[in-house]
Order: C-alpha cells, then structure tokens, then sequence
C-alpha cells in the first residue's frame, strides 16, 4: 500500500480545524486550505488552545505539541495540496462548492493521492463522478468535535477500490481513531438516526413541549447523553444542521428530515449556534445563557 506522508485539508471551520489537529498530531505534514487569512489565524488559535488542554490534562506531551504546530501549514491556494497523498475535504456542506474545488486539485494530484469528504449528509457518489479518480474517493467522516469523538465512519461508493478502502481506514486508524465501514447513503450511519432526533428537538421548542434547558436537562439526566439536543445542536451550528437538513429531505422525501421553520428562522437570524455566538443559546458568558426565540 502506498504510504500516506503529507495531508491536505479542504477548509478550517469547525470540522477542518479538527481534521488538521489530529493528522499533525499524528506526524502527518499537513496543509490546511481556507479562503483567508483572519480563517486560519482563527483556527490556529484554537487548535493551539485545544492541544494546550491535551497536554494540561497529560494526554498529550508538550514536545508533541510542539512538533505538531510545526508540521501544520495553512494557504489560501487550492495548487498547494497537489503534493498530498489525501485530501480530507471539510468545506461548507454545498455540492457546488465541494465539486468545484474537486475539480481544481483533480488534475494537479497524483494518481495514488486519495479524495475524502467529510461531508455530513451528500451522497460521495454525488462528488466522486464529478472527478476522473472515483475509484480513489472515500467518505471519511469526523465527529465534532474532532480531537475528543473517536469514530470515523469510512464510506466507500458504488466506484471506490478495495485499495482505496483500506488505505482510508488505515488512515483513520493511524490518527487514533476508530473507524466503521458504512455505505454511501446519505447520512451515513450515525446522522441517518441523529439527524431526526436533533430536528424533533427543535419541533418540539416550536410546540412549546417544555423550555430549552429543560428539553436538554430531560435528555441528558434521563438518557445519560453527555449534553441535551439543542446544546449538541449550537456545537453542530444551526446553518449547516439546516443544509443537511435540507440535502436529506430531499434524498429521503421523509418528513422527519424536514428541517423545522424555527430551524429556518434562526439561521436567516445569524443565530448559528457556538461558532456565531448565539443559538438556542447565548454564549457570550460563562455560564451561557437561554435566548429569548419569542416563543
Ligand atoms: N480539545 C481538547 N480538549 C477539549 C476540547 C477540544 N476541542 N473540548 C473540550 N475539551 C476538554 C475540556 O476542557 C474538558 O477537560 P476537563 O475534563 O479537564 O475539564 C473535557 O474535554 C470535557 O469537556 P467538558 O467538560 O467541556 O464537557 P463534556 O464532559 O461534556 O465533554 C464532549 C465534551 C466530549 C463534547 C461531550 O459533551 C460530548 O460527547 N458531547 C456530544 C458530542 C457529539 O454528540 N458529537 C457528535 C455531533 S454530530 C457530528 O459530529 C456529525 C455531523 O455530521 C453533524
Ligand atoms: P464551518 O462552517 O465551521 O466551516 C466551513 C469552512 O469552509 C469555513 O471555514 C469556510 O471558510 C470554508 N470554506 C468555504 N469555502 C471554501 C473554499 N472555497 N475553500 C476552502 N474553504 C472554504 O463548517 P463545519 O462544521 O466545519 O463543516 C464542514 C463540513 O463538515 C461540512 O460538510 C459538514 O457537513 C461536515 N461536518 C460537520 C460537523 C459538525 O458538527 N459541524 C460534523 C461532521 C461533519
């Protein structure tokens, strides 16, 4: 098998930043591409802050730390990963977008490089044929948040090589994490069954069920879930739950997809969640505290 010794990763929100802590800490080189500089910056500061916890709470040993800062690169020129052995894409959950910058590093890669989605919810079917390498086109798809979940779910498609397959898994492996092999339906394993729970927790908000904090409590005291829906719903962000919303309801056509309208309004309202500030909660202070959603 062809060794995998420098990673390329396709933006650096929530997901990518994750993606290009764990593979740096694993020795791999890796290039990080988004679209700004303030981007990176901001997400060298928190991988910076989340190794310095690692190494606080003795998992990680500051030499490594240190070794993994050095090994991580970011860019905004998509050319600069033609040199990656795999490519993890963990850009905004838009086919267009995702298909695009496919298209650009498509020809520039080597022919052994590996291309990885991590997308939440679109098809890798839907992304391997818009390049000529649909055999070497994975799924590997990350929990949020990256550096503390272990899964990894390895999707192969209908087109993905046996080869292709194991040499993700393998990858997967490598970073310290466990990884299940899932087919190529949209959602995969775990979203296909979280997806309607997190959706039926914004419902039952817009039915006047209970109150926010009391909808998480219940979740979490009576099902033992380390946080309630709508808290895993502000760390997930409200904009792209709303797009796999979207991308699953119209894979499925089942209602239970269908992203609610308080769902829609919030977005429309830049309330995303963690990452913008605001979601079903506010977090400019410590404890956060309930937004008023006027229901
Ligand atoms: N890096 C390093 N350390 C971190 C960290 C990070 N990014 N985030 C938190 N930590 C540390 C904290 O500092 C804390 O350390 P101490 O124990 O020393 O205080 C420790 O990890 C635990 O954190 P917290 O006390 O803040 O909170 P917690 O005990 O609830 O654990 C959690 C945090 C692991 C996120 C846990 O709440 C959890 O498992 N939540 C559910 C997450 C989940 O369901 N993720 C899946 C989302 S769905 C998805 O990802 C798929 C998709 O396509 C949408
Ligand atoms: P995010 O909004 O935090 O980050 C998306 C990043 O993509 C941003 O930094 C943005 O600047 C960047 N981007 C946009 N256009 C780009 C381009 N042309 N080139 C490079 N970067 C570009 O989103 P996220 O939560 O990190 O999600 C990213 C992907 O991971 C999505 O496909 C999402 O479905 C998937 N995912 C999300 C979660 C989650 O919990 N948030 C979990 C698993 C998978």
């Amino acid at each position: 098998m062809t060794e995998i010794r420098r990673v390329g990763v396709l933006g650096c929100g929530l997901m990518g930043s994750g993606i290009a802590q764990v593979a740096a800490t694993a020795s791999y080189d890796t290039v990080v591409r988004d679209v700004s500089k303030d981007i990176w910056e901001r997400a060298r500061a928190g991988i910076e802050k989340s190794l310095a916890k690692l190494v606080e709470k003795g998992k990680l040993a500051a030499a490594n730390r240190d070794a993994a800062l050095k090994r991580l690169t970011f860019t905004t020129a998509t050319a600069e990963l033609q040199g990656c052995d795999i490519v993890v894409e963990a850009v905004t959950e838009d086919l267009e977008l995702k298909n695009a910058l496919w298209k650009e590093l498509d020809g520039r890669s080597g022919p052994m490089t590996i291309f990885a989605s991590n997308t939440s919810s679109l098809t890798i079917a839907a992304m391997a044929a818009a390049t000529r390498r649909s055999d070497r086109f994975v799924g590997l798809h990350f929990f949020n948040p990256v550096p503390l979940m272990p899964l990894v779910e390895v999707v192969r498609t209908v087109t993905t090589s046996e080869e292709t397959f194991r040499r993700a898994f393998a990858f997967a492996q490598s970073l310290g994490k466990e990884p299940v092999a899932a087919k190529d339906n949209s959602g995969f394993i775990v979203n296909l069954l979280l997806v309607p729970y997190l959706l039926d927790a914004i419902r039952a908000v817009e039915h006047g069920v209970a109150s926010v904090p009391d909808i998480d409590k219940a979740m979490q005291l009576g099902c033992g879930y380390p946080m309630g829906p709508l808290t895993l719903l502000d760390l997930v962000g409200l904009d792209t739950t709303y797009k796999i919303a979207e991308i699953m309801f119209t894979e499925y056509r089942e209602r239970r997809y269908a992203p609610p309208p308080l769902l829609k309004r919030m977005v429309l309202a830049g309330l995303n969640g963690r990452k913008s500030g605001k979601g079903f909660y506010d977090y400019s202070g410590d404890p956060p505290k309930v937004v008023d959603l006027g229901i």
